[in-house]
């Protein structure tokens, strides 16, 4: 079976306001790098900038149950990888 790597990539605003509008990327590229392998959408607000709330640890990604923080697009691609293997 295959497993395949669900990631979302948060568009509410404060993830927007601290970055995540560079993460839109992923939402093409990862399509193109994987194929069907992995599932990329963006989600609004995940709930997490409101827990973690001096809003420091934003853009957050959603890579399977793994929060990637601070995210970028290198370390949500290093996560799908180390999810794939
Ligand atoms: S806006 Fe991204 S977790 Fe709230």
């Amino acid at each position: 079976m295959d497993k395949k790597v669900n990631v979302k990539v948060c568009l509410g605003t404060t993830c927007f306001v601290m970055g995540s509008a560079n993460l839109q990327e992923l939402i093409e590229l990862v399509p193109k790098k994987y194929g069907d392998r992995v599932d990329v959408s963006g989600v609004p607000c995940l709930g997490l900038c409101s827990i973690d709330w001096e809003f420091s640890k934003a853009p957050y990604v959603k890579v399977n149950d793994d929060v990637v923080k601070e995210a970028t697009v290198e370390k949500v691609l290093a996560a799908i990888e180390s999810h794939l293997k």
